[in-house]
């Protein structure tokens, strides 16, 4: 099949933790934001999480009202968020699980078993005119549960995928893609967009970048991390380039880097 153009959405969390550790205004994620914007990423995702570890209220406020590009407010599916985004009206919020004590989001969303909550918060979110994703397990079921609860888009957890990767595990890493590409062409076949994305780095991106019903690539601590040493320009390029050289390593043209309207 015809490939779609693939989006990068660069998550400037990291900036924020950076900020945070001396308590100041430097490095100013926002700043990122426009940085990695001019470096060719499509849209910039920002979590603002309940304990506030990184990205702060008004790092949200100030991204709605600088970005030219689409906002994409990762967040857990609180009454507390939901008042936040229906106020700012982003562009996208992911839902995602939070835990307190976890280090990062770990593992998708449970939206079979959570449908019953979820279902009104996305139905009060895409009221507000903003457009749902919701960060999943890659499985059928699951793809069919977020058509059923009518999100339009999906993202799919790419961490168990990026962990076989990082420990060489060839045998985990077949299947690991095998359930991406399963999902991703479910999904798109029964009209979800497909996202993906957590941990992702240069290594474990191509093989992501060729699935070709995926639209968009979320991407943050590889790269905040490869901008120390490289500047996040250059970073911001380099993935971009894997992300192209994977997808035109799967037979398509190489995608333009069109935004989300
Ligand atoms: N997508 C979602 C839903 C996430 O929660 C995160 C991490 O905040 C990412 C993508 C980006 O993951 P990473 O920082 O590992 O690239």
């Amino acid at each position: 099949m015809t490939s779609l153009p693939l989006r990068l959405g660069v998550n400037i969390d990291h900036v924020a933790t950076v900020r945070n550790a001396r308590g100041g205004v430097h490095p100013d994620p926002i700043r990122a934001a426009h940085l990695a914007v001019l470096a060719g990423a499509d849209g910039i995702t920002a979590h603002l999480r309940e304990d506030r570890r990184h990205i702060r209220d008004q790092d949200m406020e100030r991204l709605k009202r600088q970005l030219f590009v689409p906002l994409n407010f990762e967040m857990a599916a609180t009454a507390e968020m939901i008042g936040i985004a229906t106020r700012l009206r982003p562009h996208a919020c992911c839902l995602v699980p939070e835990n307190r004590e976890e280090r990062t989001t770990e593992g998708g969303l449970d939206i079979i078993g959570g449908a019953e909550h979820l279902r009104p918060a996305i139905g009060e979110l895409k009221d507000a005119g903003i457009r749902v994703s919701l960060f999943v397990e890659p499985e059928i079921d699951v793809m069919d549960t977020a058509c059923e609860l009518k999100a339009p888009v999906v993202e799919l957890h790419t961490g168990t995928y990026c962990e076989a990767v990082a420990a060489g595990d060839e045998v985990k890493i077949a299947h690991e893609l095998a359930r991406l590409r399963r999902a991703a062409a479910h999904g798109a076949s029964i009209g979800l967009e497909i996202h993906a994305g957590h941990g992702l780095d240069l290594q474990s991106v191509g093989p992501v970048a060729a699935i070709p019903q995926i639209a968009e690539l979320n991407i943050g601590h590889s790269l905040i991390g490869e901008a120390i040493f490289l500047g996040l320009d250059e970073a911001v390029r380099g993935m971009r380039a894997a992300m192209d050289e994977g997808r035109r390593q799967a037979g398509s043209p190489a995608a333009p880097g069109g935004t989300a309207p």
